[in-house]
């Protein structure tokens, strides 16, 4: 058994990895928990014209900086701090400045592709796939879009038509084969999320 634990909450956009992520967060001493979310790694796209950025395939592991997120969580899981970038769903962009993340016990990463990339995947020690059905997720993603994210109705349909539901299935839903477990109904199944909470503190109890 590491010193640190680094527990990965993938699923499609909408599936409740947020919320999962939230309720396991609540049976931790939050002294000893770090999360990460993948969306804070997309490549920085300051030199791109807003007109392309709107246009960019977002669900597409091209569009992540997974080298600095890999490099992020091999320092954490050694010990040392990172910055992590931010980002801001309205520009399309990251933002100018970073987060300082101190390492902790256990380091949550949460998205929809960390189970696609095989060296993210050696880095989780457990791996989840939060399972929920794509009519639940795509309510979900326009009210959140539209509330949190500054979207029009037309624009999230569009997107995600064109690149959300090909790029769920062609990387995210054959990723659930690599996850050690996975919980159908995301946020609301209370008996699968009370389970791994308790797998969680017991390795911080240790
Ligand atoms: N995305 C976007 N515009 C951007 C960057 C990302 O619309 N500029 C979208 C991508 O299309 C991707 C989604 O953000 O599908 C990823 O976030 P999502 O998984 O939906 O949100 P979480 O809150 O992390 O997850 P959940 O809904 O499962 O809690």
């Amino acid at each position: 058994m590491t010193d640190r634990i680094i527990i990965g909450i993938a699923g499609g956009s909408g599936s409740g990895k947020s919320t999962v992520t939230a309720e396991l967060v609540k049976s931790i001493d939050t002294q000893k928990v770090t999360v990460i979310q993948e969306d804070s790694y997309y490549k920085d796209q300051s030199d791109v014209p807003f007109e392309e950025r709107i246009k960019t395939n977002y669900d597409h592991p091209f569009a992540f900086d997974h080298d600095l997120l890999k490099a992020h969580l091999k320092a954490l899981k050694s010990g040392q701090a990172v910055e992590k970038p931010l980002y801001n769903y309205e520009i399309h962009n990251r933002r100018a400045e970073t987060e300082h993340v101190e390492p902790s016990d256990v380091i949550i990463l949460e998205g929809i592709l960390i189970l696609y990339d095989e060296e993210i995947r050696d880095l989780l020690d457990i791996k989840v796939f939060v399972d929920t059905d794509s009519d639940v997720r795509i309510i979900r993603r326009i009210l959140r879009d539209l509330k949190e994210r500054g979207r029009s109705l037309d624009s999230v349909i569009v997107q995600y038509m064109e690149t959300v539901r090909p790029a769920h299935l062609q990387f995210i839903e054959p990723s659930k084969r690599y996850a050690d477990l996975i919980i159908p109904e995301g946020g609301y199944n209370q008996v699968a999320i009370d389970l791994l909470g308790l797998k969680i503190q017991n390795f911080v109890a240790e």
